[in-house]
């Protein structure tokens, strides 16, 4: 775009390695309470959700006051988008009230068609194919407990789902080796690993967790059923293709001794992840979901205060 165009954070592969660590740099110095005064002060963001989310509401509302600025929390069954309103027109009107949008939504087109219509940035909290505040989040977490991913294997074992794609999108970015063991059936689209592969990323897939997990500095999980899943009513198809990818001890005893567990949350406990691993001294899963809020931060002071 020209220079005035807006600063969407859709996903991942949209940007260089450099600016994605701007964004971390930003949010980590938010984290250390470096960033003074209030840099969104005059500026409303609002926040529109399609389906439910604990963190990603919590944390941008309280991230937004935090750097001064204002909030409006939206549900789009409140609003004329959930009753068949147009992105298009939802855009060039929200661009004439708020300073950014962030939307959760389950269709990504959805999104794409918002921030291509809006002269305001846009930003993605969350779709059926991506979750890159997630990603973020998760990178900022990964290096604080163990120094630069780059170079480092992480592994991730369950769905092929959104969260898994933005991982992808991530390997290429920050130069991690990613193991991804799925279901053939869950596997992610052949055409994100093709992308990522071309762009020089280090993408092993498999149906296995074991081999996937093997020396990980870093092991991953997420639900069974996504909330984009959830209308296709086949749940317990895929609890029984997905019972044997659980994150327990004994598959995270295959990972190096000093590997850390990450879960974007919510966790559904005793199925894709038990007890004893959330709860155990390699989890760092409050961390990351903590680092939420300081990542945004991150993304925000780039979007909307010229970090
Ligand atoms: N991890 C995450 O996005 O959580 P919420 O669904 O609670 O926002
Ligand atoms: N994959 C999960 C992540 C929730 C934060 C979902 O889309 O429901």
């Amino acid at each position: 775009g020209g220079p005035s165009a807006p600063r969407h954070f859709l996903e991942i592969m949209d940007f260089d390695a450099a600016t994605l660590r701007r964004m971390l740099d930003l949010g980590a110095r938010a984290k250390r309470g470096e960033v003074t005064g209030r840099p969104l002060a005059g500026k409303t963001v609002a926040l529109i959700f399609e389906k439910p989310s604990t963190r990603t509401r919590v944390s941008f509302e309280v991230g937004i006051r935090q750097l001064g600025g204002d909030v409006v929390v939206l549900s789009s069954r409140d609003m004329q988008l959930g009753r068949g309103e147009t992105p298009k027109d939802t855009a060039r009107v929200l661009s004439r009230y708020v300073d950014a949008v962030m939307l959760r939504t389950d269709d990504v087109r959805k999104i794409r068609e918002l921030a291509e219509h809006a002269t305001i940035p846009v930003i993605n909290g969350l779709t059926d194919v991506s979750h890159p505040c997630q990603i973020m989040a998760d990178v900022m977490t990964f290096e604080e407990h163990r120094g630069p991913i780059a170079g480092q294997v992480v592994a991730w074992t369950g769905d092929g789902n959104n969260v898994a794609q933005s991982f992808i999108q991530a390997a290429a970015r920050f130069d991690f080796t990613l193991r991804i063991a799925t279901p053939p059936e869950l596997a992610p689209p052949p055409a994100l690993i093709e992308w990522a592969r071309g762009q020089g990323a280090r993408i092993e897939l498999t149906n296995d967790p074991a081999a996937a997990v093997k020396g990980a500095r870093c092991v991953v999980t997420d639900a069974w059923v996504s909330m984009s899943d959830e209308k296709e009513g086949r749940a317990p198809q895929r609890h029984n293709l997905l019972a044997p990818y659980q994150l327990n001890a004994a598959l995270l005893a295959k990972a190096a001794p000093d590997a850390i567990v990450m879960h974007c949350l919510p966790a559904h406990r005793g199925e894709e992840i038990t007890d004893e691993v959330m709860d155990g001294p390699q989890s760092v899963v409050f961390d990351e979901a903590e680092n939420r809020l300081h990542a945004q931060k991150g993304v925000l002071l780039w979007a909307l205060a010229g970090g």
